[in-house]
């Protein structure tokens, strides 16, 4: 895998945006004579960006992509508190590390659901991919499978889950399923992953409407006619009475859910069922007496509703409530190892990464991806070794500074 990490920008303009063809975003194929990742000098010298932490990936995708595109990436609900607040709550953490613990050898792997994946980091389902890099899913499927970690892929994915599958047939996936108020719908897409070796269900439960996103509605935010959400092609009623909410027509979610969908599910398919979008213990405990085999502590990057805790706040209690009776993992907000520690240090399983990886795309497709999770697991492993922990888990709440929340 090809890295610049850590090289030092050898020219002043290095961080400036480029100009010319590089502005373009990589959506319709490799321009020619471009190397993605570069950046264009004055007078026409190309340069290698310095990628050395996530932000600096964030920086060059809201260079890079256009202005409703990022903004639709970066969107968080009504204020954006929440979103905001997801990360500043990592920030407030402190942790307590542990000193001459022979840390010369260290082991970041460990299990979900069963299977091993390389460490503690997996990928969130976020729609859309082919809006930051031409091949979409299927560059973020590869990096994940060739990283061996999780991917959960979004059912709004702009390629298909075939396409998906035929591109990363090894790697550990799981699939993101909505409720439709057609329940064939649902149901025909649980079908055709189960058919094609899709691990987990990872039902989302915090969009029985969607949040109200205020630069989407200034941008009038559509999927350009080029692209379209996959999954559903042909499967979909058009009615142009209705209109187009994020490349679907916006009454097709089901706002009438409830608990009972879970055991509905439960009946049309024997994969593990993970809710995503919980973020109270009494919600936690009635996923346990549901019967579903995890838990995404989740506010949907802050997309939702504005004003809940930001995720990680969240976790404790549920870790509590749980009490190991099943798996509990957490998204949002995390851009560094030390993000990913204290995660685990709460409790986590394993924690799921959104924006990141669309800031990858744009940076690089597949291997921009492989360098956003790649960055993510040295980080980790650095700041467990730096903690004194050898192994995930030797990770618990000793680390954590509880006098601090
Ligand atoms: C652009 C974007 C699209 C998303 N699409 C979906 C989706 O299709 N299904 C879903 O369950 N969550 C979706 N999410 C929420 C993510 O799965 C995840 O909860 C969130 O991005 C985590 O926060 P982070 O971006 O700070 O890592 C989306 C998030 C973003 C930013």
């Amino acid at each position: 895998m090809s890295s610049n990490r850590g090289r030092k920008p050898e020219h002043p303009e290095r961080t400036r945006a480029c100009a010319g063809r590089a502005c373009k975003p990589h959506t319709d194929g490799p321009h020619p004579g471009f190397e993605p990742g570069t950046l264009l000098l004055e007078g026409g010298q190309c340069a290698d960006m310095a990628m050395v932490c996530l932000t600096d990936f964030e920086e060059y995708a809201k260079e890079h992509l256009s202005k409703a595109t990022w903004d639709y990436y970066a969107a968080g609900a009504d204020e954006c508190c929440t979103r905001d607040d997801n990360l500043l709550a990592y920030k407030r953490i402190r942790l307590r590390p542990r000193i001459l613990r022979d840390v010369s050898v260290s082991d970041t792997r460990t299990t979900v659901q069963g299977t091993e994946i390389s460490f503690p980091v997996g990928i969130a389902p976020t729609a859309f991919h082919c809006l930051a890099w031409y091949e979409g899913e299927v560059a973020t499927a590869r990096a994940t499978e060739a990283l061996n970690t999780v991917y959960i892929t979004s059912t709004y994915s702009t390629c298909s889950v075939e396409e998906i599958v035929a591109a990363a047939p090894g790697g550990p996936r799981w699939f993101q399923l909505y409720v439709y108020r057609d329940r064939q719908l649902s149901e025909q897409l649980v079908q055709r992953v189960e058919a094609l070796g899709y691990r987990a269900l990872v039902l989302t439960v915090d969009v029985p409407y969607t949040g109200k996103r205020r630069n989407d509605i200034r941008n009038q935010f559509k999927l350009p006619p080029h692209l379209k959400v996959k999954n559903f092609d042909g499967m979909l009623q058009q009615d142009n009475a209705v209109p187009e909410e994020y490349g679907v027509p916006a009454n097709t979610l089901d706002p009438s859910i409830s608990w009972k969908d879970v055991y509905w599910l439960q009946s049309i398919s024997r994969l593990p069922i993970i809710i995503k979008g919980i973020l109270t213990k009494e919600d936690a405990e009635l996923a346990v007496e549901h019967g579903v085999q995890g838990i995404i502590v989740s506010n949907h990057g802050g997309r939702q509703l504005d004003g809940g805790p930001a995720s990680i706040d969240a976790l404790a209690e549920i870790v509590d409530t749980v009490q190991g009776r099943i798996e509990v993992y957490v998204d949002g907000g995390i851009r560094t190892g030390s993000d990913v520690l204290k995660a685990l240090a709460l409790g986590a399983k394993c924690v799921f990464i959104g924006r990141p990886v669309v800031w990858g795309l744009a940076y690089k497709g597949e291997e921009g991806v492989k360098e956003v999770l790649q960055i993510l697991n040295d980080e980790f492993r650095l700041s467990m070794a730096l903690s004194g922990c050898r192994n995930v888990a030797e990770i618990n709440r000793n680390l954590i500074q509880f006098s601090r929340l």
